[in-house]
């Protein structure tokens, strides 16, 4: 089986958030079940940085009024599709904006142009490769499923969401320049509430629907997590599939980890006592044995961020202590800096995105606060299981899905491997925090939570079946 996926973020070449994961960890998991991927991804600076010497696919005089190629190379293992449009993608600043934090204005045109030319290797294919099925990830990769749809390709097509709340919205006005027909602008095409929603035309488009957790997929059918698109996913749920993240145990293996101070197994704990020091050092943290909070986020409402704000003072008067690396909104940022300044050698915060920080956090780290409104799937909690890192959680989407709340019954039948509180309430998160650090002051059972939550499978096998099935499945119905 062959598959194009088609996709805005991967490991390790472009990265915002847990998307850039997924996709850069599927094509090996998707290898193991006899699916072979090639990802069709944006040719940003960084990606075109690593091609080499790339092979020359197809060219373009005038993609959406930009020249552009598509390149073909492989890089760390990955089958890449580069699409290579200078006048799109090459710029200062973020994938999808500038570094003031403002969206790109011709974002429209960037990720048309990725969906259309994803459409047209549906339709002809490359040098003599097709693919059986296309896989987008996301708004940015969305547009895909409908110029195939509109290009009435024999092929399926299946769209996964990472996050209902980025749509890809834009004025009704472009429509034209979308080269679509005029009957894609409609209720049953691209239209979106009087404008143009380029996750929503995915969605309506596609011949399956994935979403990373079963949790958010019964959530997104609900009017208050479907971000205005439950009525859809509702007329399409007989199509809608919540799969789960797996993680990437190569990458994140704390028995062979190259970014941590030190190796460690659930057998061999003591080796975690130097990566906490580690950690404590690389904050300015005072060194000691009270419960040690990180955080690993993008500091956004979706995160709950400002909600911690509010408990940090309660986690330090009940003698905790925070590590916090983020970034994000600005107000946020000031606000964790000023909790900082407040309690110094008990509260620090890094604004920043450091990838190999974020591993010794979660090797020296007693609990991660995961405080999310909402939460697709999540990634740390699943990199904090594996690492002997307790998840607080909000009980929420793939949070709810993952972790086992310590309630009496699963600490007696020694499965707990995290605490729950309910979302979007800060008086909760206060409490699950006390509660954390209660809990960690019974060292045995504390030990107890962090072998189960070690010993929990995570891995990609499960889920990568489920994708490999479903992708059988819609080629067998197209065929
Ligand atoms: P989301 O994709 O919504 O941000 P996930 O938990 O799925 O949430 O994935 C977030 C990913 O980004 C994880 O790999 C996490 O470790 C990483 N990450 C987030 N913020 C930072 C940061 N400031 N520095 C390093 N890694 C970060
Ligand atoms: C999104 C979601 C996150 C999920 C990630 C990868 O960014 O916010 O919950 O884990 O995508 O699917």
């Amino acid at each position: 089986m062959r598959c194009l996926a088609v996709a805005s973020e991967i490991y390790p070449l472009i990265k915002t958030g847990g998307l850039a994961d997924v996709v850069g960890a599927l094509p090996g998991a998707l290898g193991a079940q006899g699916v072979a991927v090639r990802t069709l991804v944006p040719g940003y600076p960084a990606i075109l940085a690593r091609l080499g010497k790339p092979r020359r696919m197809l060219a373009y005089d005038d993609l959406f009024g930009a020249r552009a190629r598509l390149l073909a190379a492989t890089v760390d293992g990955l089958d890449l599709l580069v699409l290579d449009a200078p006048g799109l993608f090459v710029r200062e600043g973020g994938p999808y904006g500038d570094a003031t934090g403002s969206d790109w204005p011709d974002n429209w045109r960037r990720f048309a142009a990725l969906g259309r030319v994803a459409a047209d290797i549906a339709g002809a294919g490359v040098k003599g490769w097709r693919p059986d099925i296309v896989h987008a990830h996301d708004w940015q990769g969305a547009m895909a499923a409908a110029y195939m749809r509109f290009d009435a390709s024999a092929l399926p097509c299946v769209v996964t969401i990472h996050n209902l709340a980025f749509q890809g919205r834009f004025p009704a006005e472009i429509f034209a320049q979308l080269k679509l027909p005029s009957q894609a602008w409609s209720v049953d095409g691209v239209e979106y509430y009087g404008g143009i929603g380029f996750l929503k035309a995915g969605l309506i488009s596609a011949d399956a629907i994935t979403t990373v957790s079963p949790g958010y997929a019964q959530e997104i059918l609900s009017p208050g997590d479907g971000m205005g698109l439950d009525g859809l996913l509702r007329a399409r749920a007989d199509r809608l599939h919540g799969i789960l993240n797996g993680i990437d145990r190569a990458i994140w293996d704390p028995v062979n980890d190259a970014l941590i101070a030190r190796p460690f197994s659930a057998r061999a704990m003591g080796a975690r006592g130097d990566n906490r020091r580690a950690l404590e050092d690389a904050f300015g943290l005072d060194h000691d044995d009270a419960p040690l909070f990180i955080v690993v986020s993008r500091l956004t409402w979706q995160k709950g961020m400002d909600l911690l704000v509010e408990a940090i003072d309660g986690l330090v008067e009940g003698g905790g202590k925070l590590a916090l690396l983020g970034t994000g909104d600005r107000p946020l940022e000031g606000a964790f800096l000023a909790a900082a300044d407040r309690h110094r050698g008990r509260v620090a915060a890094h604004i920043g995105y450091d990838e190999p920080l974020s591993h010794l956090m979660q090797a020296g780290g007693d609990a991660i606060l995961i405080p999310s409104r909402f939460e697709p799937c999540g990634l740390t909690q699943l990199y904090a299981l594996r690492y002997g890192c307790v998840p607080v959680v909000a009980r929420v989407g793939g949070l709810g899905d993952t972790v086992i709340d310590a309630n009496e019954a699963a600490v007696a039948a020694g499965v707990a491997t995290g605490v729950h509180h309910a979302p979007d309430d800060g008086a909760a998160l206060g409490r699950a925090i006390a509660r954390t650090i209660a809990l960690h002051g019974d060292r045995a059972g504390w030990r107890a939570m962090q072998r189960a939550g070690m010993k929990a499978d995570f891995s990609w096998d499960r889920s990568a079946g489920r994708y490999a099935a479903l992708f059988a499945d819609l080629i067998r119905q197209a065929g």
